[in-house]
């Protein structure tokens, strides 16, 4: 492992106040996605939209870096330029994510462990021979009646924390992705509760494995309530939530995190990354900036719907999104940017 060029590569990828796209949507997700728009859930289709992202004019000016799925990163533009060679040359980081996705647990109803750490080291090295520079692995926690287990908790984050340190050994960043899943009704305190103890195990579980904290980035949920609880709150106060909690169980010597969006609207997440970083930035340890996937690609995909004629604006609407979340890092956004 050569730290400095780990250390390298997350430097970049935080530099300019830019951020992360994720556009690794495993097969089923992205096809789930197109289902809803009426696309076809083909693989042509799925090059096709991602080859309307990877070109998107100017996404370079506040995208450092894009996740990619084994699929894409295989395929190539309609004129046969790798997708690869598109994103390089754009002045781009690409990423890969490496894990095989959450599967039931056994022993845990209700709960999941990410799989993927079979074969992982040589899939690592050819991922890095095809020019990624980091990877992603995710990890589910569902919150409930008496779960999440400590069983899940701890086999997740040492499962994370061997996948890190196997990407750090091969030279690639790792993006490490606890996410404790939002979509029910639980209040925010609660996920507060939830988020800290996982944040806690996992930094245990990544010293266990000797991972230098320098060269990965974080990427965890903010601490929200629940989408569909009937409690919601004020963007302050989620942004005086979840920079609580991370200053709790976050290390300082990570260098960035970078949050996932998990479902909420686009707007909703710029608006509280930019508190955040209104009222906190100054005083943190870290850059705090985005990994988000749908929150950035969800306009963009609802005008593009599969149409060569929608093309240009879909393109449009994410360089926008793009745009705005940079604004966000920086504590600029304003919601009347929405409309320019
Ligand atoms: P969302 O921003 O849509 O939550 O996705 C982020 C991600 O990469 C999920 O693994």
């Amino acid at each position: 492992m050569n730290a400095q060029e780990l250390i390298n590569t997350t430097r970049t990828l935080v530099a300019g106040d830019k951020g992360l796209l994720a556009m690794d949507e495993s097969n089923p997700t992205c096809n789930k996605r197109f289902a809803r728009l009426g696309i076809p859930q083909t693989e042509e289709a799925r090059r096709t939209y991602r080859e309307l992202i990877v070109t998107t004019p100017g996404l370079c000016e506040s995208i450092s870096g894009v996740i990619l799925y084994d699929e894409t990163i295989r395929q190539a533009k309609k004129d046969g330029t790798p997708f690869i060679k598109v994103i390089t040359d754009a002045g781009i980081i690409p990423g890969i994510k490496v894990d095989t996705g959450a599967k039931e647990m056994a022993g845990h109803p209700g709960e999941k462990i990410t799989e993927g750490l079979d074969g992982l080291r040589d899939r690592l090295k050819e991922y890095f021979q095809m020019g990624a520079r980091f990877a992603k692995w995710r990890a589910v926690i569902a919150v409930g009646d008496g779960i999440p287990s400590r069983g899940c908790i701890e086999a997740n984050a040492q499962a994370l924390a061997r996948y890190a340190a196997l990407c750090q050994e091969e030279g690639l960043v790792p993006v490490v992705e606890p996410e404790v899943l939002m979509d029910d009704e639980h209040t925010l305190e609660r996920y507060s509760e939830v988020t800290e103890e996982v944040l806690r195990t996992v930094f245990n579980q990544l010293y266990t494995q000797r991972i230098t904290l320098e060269g990965m980035i974080l990427k965890p949920n903010m601490v929200l309530p629940g989408l569909s609880c009937p409690k919601q709150v004020a963007v302050n106060e989620v942004a005086d939530a979840t920079v609580r909690c991370l200053l709790r169980a976050v290390p300082a010597a990570v260098p960035v995190i970078a949050f996932l969006s998990g479902g909420q609207s686009s707007e909703l997440a710029s608006a509280r990354l930019n508190a955040m970083n209104v009222r906190f930035k100054s005083r943190l340890p870290w850059a705090l900036s985005f990994s988000f996937a749908r929150a950035i690609q969800q306009p963009a995909l609802e005008i593009w719907q599969g149409e060569e004629a929608h093309v240009l604006a879909a393109q449009q609407a994410l360089y926008h999104r793009a745009k705005l979340n940079q604004a966000a890092r920086r504590g600029e956004y304003k919601a009347a940017m929405e409309r320019t």
